[in-house]
């Protein structure tokens, strides 16, 4: 069981967290962070800046910090990047942080989500059908490992989503 009463969204770019999280947020009457914009407010750069000085590892390090600074507040919808499921020590902590909610996507999806989209270092790829295939391979299990409750966007839409995750919550 969570520690903490915050609402935690996890699930691949271009799941729609931020979306989701903005508007469960004003339904819920409660303050909305999401995590890169956390990191870039602090960093004062945008997040491509950051791979490009720090390397992925970098990145990967201020992620942390900034999630166990906001896991420790109390009602907060906190939207979180795709890869933050990667490092066991983000998983632990979010898992006490509240309701893990995985916003499940399929991959064309996610690319449709993604297509203009220039500030996602991952996707600077020749084939990002392949990036993102290859990444919820491996991240997809991580997801739900730590997921209390899986939502498919696929299928539901945003206003379908909010209050699922509101009547859970
Ligand atoms: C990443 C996802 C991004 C951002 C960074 C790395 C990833 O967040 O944290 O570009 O590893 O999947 P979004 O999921 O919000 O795009």
């Amino acid at each position: 069981m969570p520690e903490k009463s915050n609402i935690v969204l996890i699930g691949p770019m271009g799941a729609g967290k931020s979306t989701v999280g903005r508007h469960l947020a004003s339904h819920l009457h409660l303050p909305f962070v999401d995590s890169d914009r956390e990191i870039e407010r602090r960093m004062g750069v945008d997040i491509p800046t950051i791979f490009e000085y720090e390397g992925e590892d970098g990145f990967r390090q201020r992620e942390a910090a900034v999630i166990a600074d906001l896991c420790s507040r109390e009602g907060i919808v906190l939207a979180t990047g795709g890869g933050v499921v990667m490092r066991p020590e983000n998983r632990e902590c979010l898992k006490r942080c509240g309701l893990v909610v995985y916003l499940r996507t399929s991959v064309s999806v996610q690319l449709r989500r993604t297509a203009r989209d220039r500030n996602r270092p991952l996707l600077q790829t020749e084939n990002p059908r392949a990036r993102l295939e290859e990444l919820l391979r491996i991240r997809d299990p991580l997801y739900r490992e730590i997921a209390h409750l899986v939502v498919d966007t696929d299928r539901e839409h945003l206003r379908g989503t909010v209050r699922t995750v509101a009547r859970r919550f």
